[in-house]
């Protein structure tokens, strides 16, 4: 099989955990591709980064201090994996674009609209594949949602509700989480979310919401658990407190083209905690958009909730890819270790495999920026005191947020 051959630039704990998924892709007969160079702009971090690879795949990548330097080294590169902070996606991105190389980019695609757009114009001027690493969508649950929907196993979805709600002060992985201008906390996990409601119930038309930071300073929690010597060393460097300028708490209606309404209510701060997804149709509902190591279930009125074992037995016309049954032979991520993993895998094959066959890529650069959009329209409709149609907010009309970020870096 044609392995194509790649840099990974961001060895951060993202970075890091792409290195583990590339081990578990490495593990299967659908490997293809080859991690020939690493590169950060903090030495120490790429050469952790190597020494991890050199470990779990036998082969010791190149060290480059920039993507520059590793362009003019691996002249042979077809692609990059870009797990930089949101901040500099779009510039680190479209350097790679215009030198030629294939990109799939961490989620969320950029910090701005503005930036996902220079990105998206800058891989359809050169014909190159942009690809947005959106690991939810991959998991076998959230398939398996998408695939109900689609069969009218719920009847028509008229209401959703999306609500995950964690209280607290502390810092969120990283002190950049808490700041606007590089992608706080909502950005950074509710973009997950804007895409599943995407991906579930089809493009959203309006949005009306509130936005609030409730926790101003942010203090370093008292002790990590992370397996990851990256993510320990992290921690052991990190700040005792962050002052905040992310809000961290919304609420959110969100009207979807279908005429389908979804109550949002995503925050990571304060005191309440609240967790469900639901998905409700006119003849039954499914309990879970789908989720990295989650599981879904379906209710019809008086009869017994059906399991996600049980759909999966029921469902004779659902398949997933070759690689995610072979990574995940029970068609449930739930009690997986490995699942956050063997999602990296599939992303990196699904780059390869479109570059090799000049194909597409399932998460491209408009949904990239549909996603980002849907949540800065979060933040735009607050901050404007109004609904606002994702149009507006998709074309750049309605920024006003967004223009303190933008004016920010430039852009
Ligand atoms: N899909 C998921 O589940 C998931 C989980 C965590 C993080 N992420 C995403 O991964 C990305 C990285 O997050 P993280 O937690 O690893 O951040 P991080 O701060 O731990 O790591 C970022 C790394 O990028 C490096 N970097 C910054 N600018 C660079 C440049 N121009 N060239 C080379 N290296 C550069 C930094 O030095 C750092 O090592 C973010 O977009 C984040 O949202 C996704």
């Amino acid at each position: 099989m044609e392995r194509i051959r790649f840099g990974l630039v961001g060895c951060g704990g993202m970075g890091t955990r792409h290195l583990y998924g590339l081990q578990q892709l490495a593990q299967t007969p659908f490997c293809n591709v080859e991690l020939a160079a690493v590169c950060d702009i903090r030495p120490q971090h790429a050469e952790l980064a190597a020494a991890e690879a050199e470990r779990l795949l036998g082969r010791r990548p190149t060290v480059y201090p920039d993507l520059e330097a590793m362009r003019r080294g691996e002249p042979d590169l077809a692609a990059v994996d870009v797990v930089t902070d949101p901040s500099t996606h779009h510039t680190v991105v479209c350097q790679a674009l215009d030198q030629g190389l294939h990109v799939v980019v961490e989620k969320p695609m950029a910090i701005t609209v503005r930036a996902c757009r220079q990105m998206l114009e800058t891989a359809g001027r050169r014909g190159l594949l942009l690809s947005v690493a959106e690991n939810f969508r991959r998991d076998p649950s959230a398939r398996l949602v998408h695939h109900l929907v689609e069969q009218g196993a719920i009847g028509v979805p008229y209401m959703g509700l999306f609500h995950s709600v964690s209280p607290g002060n502390t810092i969120f992985i990283t002190p950049w989480r808490h700041r606007k201008e590089r992608g706080g906390a909502l950005l950074d996990m509710a973009v997950h979310f804007t895409h599943m409601i995407r991906y579930q119930l089809g493009q959203i038309a309006e949005v009306y919401s509130d936005a609030r930071l409730v926790e101003p300073v942010r203090y370093k929690a008292t002790e990590t658990k992370s397996p990851y010597t990256f993510y320990r060393t992290q921690f052991g460097e990190m700040e005792t407190q962050v002052r905040a300028t992310a809000e961290d708490t919304s609420l959110a209606v969100f009207r979807m083209e279908s005429g389908a309404v979804v109550s949002w209510m995503v925050g990571l701060g304060g005191h309440g905690s609240c967790h469900r997804e639901l998905i409700m149709g006119d003849r039954g509902c499914i309990e879970g958009f789908g989720t990295r190591g989650g599981r879904i279930s379906l209710k019809r009125v008086g009869q017994d909730e059906l399991s996600q074992e049980v759909l999966l037995a029921r469902t004779p016309g659902f398949a997933l890819d070759p690689l995610t049954a072979h990574l995940f032979p029970t068609g449930v991520t739930a009690t997986d270790p490995a699942v956050d993993l063997k999602l990296i895998a599939i992303e990196l094959h699904e780059l390869a495999a479109a570059i090799s066959a000049e194909g597409m890529v399932e998460v491209d650069a408009e949904w990239g920026l549909k996603d980002v959009a849907a949540l800065y329209a979060v933040f735009e409709s607050s901050k404007v005191g109004r609904p606002v149609k994702m149009d507006e907010v998709e074309s750049g009309q309605v920024f006003k947020y967004q223009a303190e970020i933008d004016a920010a870096l430039g852009l």
